[in-house]
């Protein structure tokens, strides 16, 4: 092979990766609007929108539509550049495979008839007989987004990842991803060898955000807690399926340990204290209680070593983009979101330094929001 060859093959094969990722990415986001656009029209038929929502229909402007797609597109871009600087490898961005998507799909649409009627009839603490709803706290036995069975039952966590990757036309995992930067940078403080390194993922659901670390952090411990029994079972599916065997596989160079998972609630982390160097937690927030909120970051704080770092990924807040606010605040009714109001104006800076964080980075990619909280050494 010629000198040019050795030079040319790696940026080409850059390029088509690039274009591939690309590729991947405009085809979920179609998936996501036609899907968006189709249900959106079987919804009218069955329940007409009122005045209010029509007028709020009405209210978009092409500069919105404009501003949202520019935000997706500096997202990708963003998700690109972290992993040709080697922050995760970049076979993660490929980690959504359509034949699990494509699997699932059905199952999501059949699905849509009766998460329709509870939202026309307002029924938002509906469960299966068979389901144990006693032991939870009151905030958190009710149909989030409408779901069959809230987030208790092995259905709900079977559909769940295709429902938010519809809902953000294919970017969840990509906005997941911006946690991964600036916890490494933080981490990188710790001079100890990574496998010493232990990071905890709050309401870590069904374990994508822990899949994600475990590429970015091959070696480390990594730890997921949630109060869904359901949601843990997948997220253990989900991280046992990371093999060290495969061809291509981009956790080839990981640890074999397994994450270690276990039912909690945020509010009493069942850890000692100044435990992780990491801690993240990603969409938990909007679905709490202002009090709660802060008893969350209270626990992160307590077993976040000094030194360490507590990143929150959640969705964007009336500050962040006040000319959607209108549509923040009709979020919360039509995908019964109960605390999601409260939420859009709570300064969780403000809650991060009564825990005691002290320097806390804020920003924003596409439809999320990031505090990036550092506890004082
Ligand atoms: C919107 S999902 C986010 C899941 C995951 N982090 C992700 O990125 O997809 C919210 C998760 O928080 C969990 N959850 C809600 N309240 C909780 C609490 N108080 N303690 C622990 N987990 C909680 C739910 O069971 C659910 O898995």
């Amino acid at each position: 092979m010629s000198i040019y060859q050795n030079a040319i093959a790696p940026a080409m094969t850059d390029f088509l990766t690039q274009l591939t990722y690309q590729t991947l990415q405009q085809g979920k986001s179609y998936f996501g609007l036609a899907h968006k656009a189709v249900s959106n029209q079987l919804f009218n038929l069955v329940s007409p929108p009122n005045e209010a929502q029509k007028a709020l229909l009405k209210s978009v402007k092409p500069e919105l539509l404009q501003d949202l797609q520019q935000r997706t597109e500096t997202l990708l871009k963003k998700d690109w550049q972290d992993a040709e600087q080697g922050i995760y490898p970049s076979e993660i961005l490929f980690d959504n495979p359509w034949d699990s998507f494509l699997k699932v799909y059905p199952w999501v649409c059949l699905d849509i008839p009766s998460t329709w009627e509870r939202s026309r009839e307002q029924r938002t603490k509906e469960f299966s007989p068979d389901i144990e709803t006693a032991g939870y706290p009151s905030y958190y036995v009710r149909n989030f987004h409408n779901q069959t069975d809230g987030y208790l039952s092995d259905q709900s966590a079977e559909l769940y990842d295709l429902q938010v990757e519809l809902l953000f036309n294919g970017t969840a995992d990509a906005m997941r991803r911006r946690i991964l930067a600036p916890l490494r940078r933080g981490m990188q403080q710790f001079e100890q060898p990574e496998r010493e390194l232990r990071i905890l993922d709050i309401a870590c659901g069904t374990g994508r955000t822990l899949k994600m670390l475990r590429g970015a952090f091959p070696k480390a411990q990594l730890f997921g807690t949630d109060l869904s029994q359901a949601y843990l079972r997948k997220a253990n599916e989900l991280l046992s399926q990371v093999s060290n065997f495969l061809p291509f596989n981009p956790f080839g160079n990981q640890t074999k340990d397994l994450p270690q998972l276990i039912q909690s609630n945020a509010e009493a982390l069942p850890y000692q204290d100044n435990y992780f160097e990491g801690t993240s937690c990603v969409f938990l927030f909007h679905e709490l209680p202002g009090p709660v909120r802060q008893r969350v970051i209270d626990e992160a704080f307590r077993v976040t070593r000094p030194g360490g770092t507590f990143i929150i990924c959640d969705s964007i807040q009336a500050i962040d983009m006040p000319e959607i606010q209108p549509f923040l605040e009709n979020f919360q009714t039509t995908f019964h979101e109960p605390f999601y109001c409260d939420y859009i104006q709570d300064s969780l800076e403000a809650r991060l330094d009564k825990a005691g964080f002290g320097q806390v980075e804020v920003f924003t990619h596409f439809v999320s929001k990031y505090w990036v909280a550092h506890k004082p050494a």
